[in-house]
């Protein structure tokens, strides 16, 4: 089967690259000349653990192309993907559909023969019928289905989310369009992967209500950390305990300074708007947009308290500044709200990342990137643990306390105890763990 996939940004060129690895030719096209030309010479523009073999692989095979050139991937292809992006518009939290909505009228133009337009970007309900009627406003005479085809991608996993999915949506009532987004999905359902097939509108809100679920669910675990501090209790026992419950499940309710990412803020925020536009608010989710924001602001507070109430003059070292580990990627990472917030309140801050400093050096102004976290505690006067990389979580404790000005360990993610920090001879702060 023949793909072109237009734009080749994270969901883009993953998704490209998975579809090449089942077999089918793909050519991925974007309007950029240089991120094209960096493709072509092996070059991976994003940070994703596996994907510069995959892409390395599946070209040298001959399945997978890069292409500028829109036209000659549309005409000859049995589905074309849209996977341009769909930011905040600033200031009014809807989704900017511009680049959707362009996409789909260049498509229309030279597609050739029935062709299934797929969106795979993440769009808000109704989107859909607006690219039908794009395209059919600009070519009358084509034989099409607009499919909706939500991704459920996490970044720094999303090769294994894509090949291993706990489900494929497909938006669509159009029987061959069914057929051939079967057949593209082929190798999973010999893994008898679920594929829920439904109507365009019904699969759009599937993937609102997915992140929307799954923002909720941090932060109602964020929020019962908060009273785990006032009560006395444990939140990562009551996480498990309630978690185990299989109506609950323990995944997403790992407390910590707030959720990131490109994905969730976004996403909750869009369907608040789509929910107020149609006359049904969703309250649920707007507490919850209000509740994530707050949360990345107090948690400079905290840092400020244990630090004695007062960072005026002190270096703080800040582990991790990514929104998450294995990516670089920046956008609305908590370390965006909690670094300038200790520097008005007088701090000097000193980071270490292990992928995120050059996007981190653009977002960021006065914090002096180190290259290892020993150099970063370096006579601080407190260390915060920001984002939980892996190689974070075996830190010779006692080898940097000894090099520290003082021995304050925040951790913002839970990932030591209150013992080990103790033995090392920190005052240890965490999240939702008063006493250990
Ligand atoms: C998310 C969705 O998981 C994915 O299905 C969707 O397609 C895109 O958005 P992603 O943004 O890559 O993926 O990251 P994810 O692993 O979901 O984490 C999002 C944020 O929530 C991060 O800031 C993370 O630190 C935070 N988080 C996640 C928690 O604070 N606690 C948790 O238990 C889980």
């Amino acid at each position: 089967m023949r793909v072109a996939m237009i734009g080749t940004g994270y969901v883009g060129l993953v998704s490209g690259a998975c579809f090449a690895d089942f077999g089918h030719e793909v050519v991925c096209v974007d309007k950029d000349a240089s991120k094209v030309e960096m493709l072509k010479s092996g070059g991976i523009p994003i940070y994703e653990p596996g994907l510069d073999l995959l892409v390395e692989r599946n070209v040298r095979e001959g399945r997978l192309s890069f292409t500028q050139d829109l036209t000659d991937a549309v005409r000859t292809a049995d589905a074309v993907f849209i996977a341009v992006g769909t930011p905040s518009r600033r200031g009014d939290g809807y989704a900017d559909l511009s680049y959707v909505y362009a996409a789909a009228k260049e498509v229309a133009e030279v597609m050739d023969g029935y062709t299934v337009v797929v969106t795979k970007s993440t769009v808000p309900v109704g989107t859909g019928d607006e690219v039908e009627r794009i395209i059919r406003e600009t070519r009358p005479d084509a034989d099409f289905a607009v499919v909706s085809n939500p991704e459920f991608l996490r970044e720094g996993a999303a090769i294994d989310d894509f090949k291993r999915p706990d489900r494929v949506v497909v938006g669509t009532n159009d029987d061959r369009a069914r057929t051939l987004m079967r057949e593209l999905y082929r190798p999973l359902f010999l893994n008898e992967t679920p594929i829920v097939f439904t109507a365009r509108r019904t699969s759009e809100l599937i993937k609102y209500a997915a992140n929307a679920f799954l923002a909720m669910k941090i932060t109602f675990i964020n929020e019962i950390a908060d009273l785990c501090e006032h009560v006395g209790a444990n939140v990562q026992e009551v996480a498990k305990g309630v978690g185990l419950d299989n109506r609950i499940g323990g995944k997403f309710l790992h407390a910590g300074p707030g959720y990131g990412g490109s994905c969730f803020p976004k996403d909750t925020l869009a369907l608040t708007r789509t929910a107020q536009d149609a006359g049904s608010p969703l309250r649920l989710i707007e507490t919850v947009v209000e509740v994530n924001d707050a949360r990345k602001r107090a948690m400079a507070d905290k840092v400020i308290a244990a630090c004695g109430g007062d960072v005026k003059g002190k270096t703080i070292a800040v582990l991790g500044v990514t929104f998450k580990p294995n990516t670089d990627d920046m956008r609305e990472a908590p370390s965006l709200e909690i670094i300038p917030a200790l520097q008005k309140a007088g701090a000097t801050i000193r980071a270490f990342d292990p992928a995120g400093t050059v996007e981190a050096e653009k977002l960021l102004s006065n914090v002096e990137f180190v290259s290892g976290p020993y150099f970063c505690a370096e006579g601080a006067d407190a260390l915060v643990i920001i984002t939980e990389w892996n190689e974070f979580r075996a830190l010779d404790l006692p080898r940097l306390k000894a090099t520290m000005k003082a021995p304050v360990l925040v951790d913002l993610r839970n990932i030591y105890t209150h013992d080990q920090a103790g033995n090392a001879g920190f005052e240890y702060t965490s999240v939702g763990r008063p006493h250990g």
